[in-house]
């Protein structure tokens, strides 16, 4: 069964649905739209597109809120922050309100998801950070110990307490079935806490602590098939950069 249904009374076969369908489950007969029973993604354009609200999508919440399109936003300012944005960590210990982590989490829940799975979880450490952290910082100190022998640098890390979520009040750790998916909700969410005032850290050393220690990977208790993509840990800043951090030349080819 397919979640979409169509109001017969509302349809006046514009065939715009028709037309947006990305899996071709909607045809019109009689000058009227109607669903295949299987195929459908549930990507919700029909739902979208329709100019007079003739289609519904069963258990889903389908709350009208005004589209706001982002040619709203200025262009110029938005690739100012973008390049304005730094990795943060050093955070102040004011905790991050639960609107704000709301509002966190709604901007990851509609990032693009490939075959809109919708699959990305995320799972605040909450009371259980301080534990994931020690659990990181005894793999760590454990690897320099073997490291160092072979990598000089290594010995220069200093692999504190709080080396891995820097004392930062909030660390969502984000997971899917499939990478992108996930870092693509990342990205959703670390613009949306940087507008909020907040800081982000992406701790690639947890994701890569995750990788090996079923013992972290059961603290999470993450939903089966998933895997860590990125860890977000996240605060209040208690560093001001001044100016934006010099990148590489671009690496665009026209074939
Ligand atoms: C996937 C990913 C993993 C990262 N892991 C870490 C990390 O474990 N520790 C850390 O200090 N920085 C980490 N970073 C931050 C990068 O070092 C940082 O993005 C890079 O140096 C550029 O600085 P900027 O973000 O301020 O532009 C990570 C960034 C990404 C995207």
């Amino acid at each position: 069964m397919s979640a979409i249904t169509i109001s017969e009374d509302k349809c006046v076969g514009c065939s715009l649905c028709v037309k947006d369908c990305p899996g071709f489950c909607l045809y019109l007969e009689d000058g009227k739209a109607h669903v295949h029973d299987t195929g459908c993604i549930e990507c919700g354009h029909c739902y979208a597109i329709c100019p007079q609200g003739a289609v519904r999508m069963n258990g889903y919440d389908c709350k009208e809120e005004p589209v706001v399109s982002m040619t709203e936003l200025d262009s110029q300012t938005l690739l100012a922050a973008m390049k304005s944005r730094r990795t943060v960590r050093q955070f102040t210990k004011q905790p991050v309100e639960r609107e704000k982590i709301k509002q966190i989490l709604e901007a990851g829940r509609y990032s693009p998801t490939g075959g809109n799975s919708q699959s990305v979880t995320f799972t605040i450490l909450g009371c259980r950070q301080e534990r994931a952290e020690r659990i990181c910082v005894d793999i760590f100190r454990k690897g320099q110990r073997i490291g160092a022998s072979i990598a000089a640098p290594l010995k220069r890390i200093e692999i504190s307490d709080s080396f891995f979520f820097k004392d930062a009040p909030l660390v969502i750790v984000v997971s899917a079935r499939n990478s992108v998916d996930a870092g693509l909700s990342s990205s959703y969410m670390e613009i949306m806490a940087e507008s909020l005032g907040l800081g982000v850290l992406y701790s690639g050393f947890f994701v890569m602590c995750a990788r090996v220690s079923r013992k972290l990977r059961n603290l999470m208790k993450l939903p089966k098939g998933q895997k860590v993509v990125t860890c977000m840990v996240i605060g209040y800043p208690a560093v001001k950069y001044q100016r934006i951090a010099p990148r590489k030349k671009v690496k665009a080819r026209v074939l």
